[in-house]
């Protein structure tokens, strides 16, 4: 066993995606989806429910009618947007923040749904990928940072001395800490939950996404994970990251796959703006307004 998985499996009471989770994972990822199936399986959680036609009747989704069953939502919204928001829901109210938590989870679920959004709405500008898996990866491709701070946070209070007094990045911190990252330990922890390939191996690189097998999918989620530290939430340690973006991989591999598009950075995050602010409003709602 490698140092990461040992690490993994060494916590007592290792977190499980919830069943609901994996049961809508595996349902809408089949070619012949059964939507009656999907509504039912929704319906049998009473808050999540709710919570999707809160969500729904937004602002974010400016339907002209009110929404009032999961059926005609799953409709409207498509079945890979009605996974989104379950595994969303299902995610952002797993976790228990323990006292004196050195990363609050709020800070880390704004930032986290902030990825999801728009690495989804790049791979959409790009037609590169399945859009729903470039989400889950963003929701869940820095879940070992939680996976460090609830089960070893003795580990988590070395890994901030480190930040404070190197004046580095958490990801460096945690190398000099534990000899590997919380990309690593979220590749290990996503596999075990059986997420798509995709997933795991692009939380697996999500620093160094030039070794991802499939490079591209990993640098449209490491470029979201920049564009949100810059634009909108940074997490413990960001501070001490000088993103260049014109040096980064991530960004000269985007610039070499997507000739055609003659991207331009500023130009770019000037054209993203709506997304920023629809990435803003959904992680209003999704934490209750
Ligand atoms: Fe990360
Ligand atoms: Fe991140």
């Amino acid at each position: 066993m490698g140092q990461v998985e040992a690490y993994v499996e060494g916590i007592r009471d290792l977190p499980v995606l919830p069943e609901i989770a994996q049961r809508i994972i595996s349902l809408t990822d089949d070619p012949n989806p059964n939507i009656a199936k999907i509504a039912d399986l929704i319906q049998m959680d009473p808050t999540i429910t709710a919570n999707i036609l809160n969500i729904i009747n937004s602002g974010y989704y400016a339907l002209r009618r009110e929404v009032t069953s999961v059926r005609q939502a799953v409709v409207l919204l498509g079945l890979k947007q009605i996974r989104n928001l379950v595994v969303t829901m299902v995610s952002v109210n797993h976790f228990v923040e323990p006292p004196g938590s050195h990363i609050k989870l709020s800070d880390f679920w704004n930032h986290s749904l902030a990825v999801a959004t728009i690495a989804q709405s790049l791979s959409n500008r790009f037609k590169y990928a399945e859009g729903s898996n470039v989400y889950l990866a963003g929701l869940l491709h820095d879940v070992g940072k939680v996976i460090i701070q609830c089960f070893y946070p003795e580990d988590m209070s070395r890994i901030i001395e480190v930040i404070d007094s190197d004046h580095c990045s958490m990801y460096d911190a945690e190398q000099k800490v534990l000899g590997f990252s919380h990309a690593e330990i979220g590749g290990c922890l996503t596999r075990k939950w059986k997420l798509p390939q995709q997933v795991t191996e692009s939380i697996h690189y999500h620093h160094r996404c030039h070794r991802a097998d499939d490079h591209v999918f990993a640098a449209i989620l490491q470029f979201s994970d920049y564009i949100t530290k810059v634009r909108l939430y940074a997490v413990y340690g960001d501070q001490n990251v000088d993103i260049i973006f014109d040096e980064e991989p991530c960004w000269k591999i985007l610039l070499a796959t997507f000739t055609q598009k003659n991207l331009d950075f500023e130009r770019l995050l000037f054209e993203m703006d709506d997304e920023i602010d629809k990435a803003r409003e959904l992680v209003r709602q999704a934490r209750g307004g």
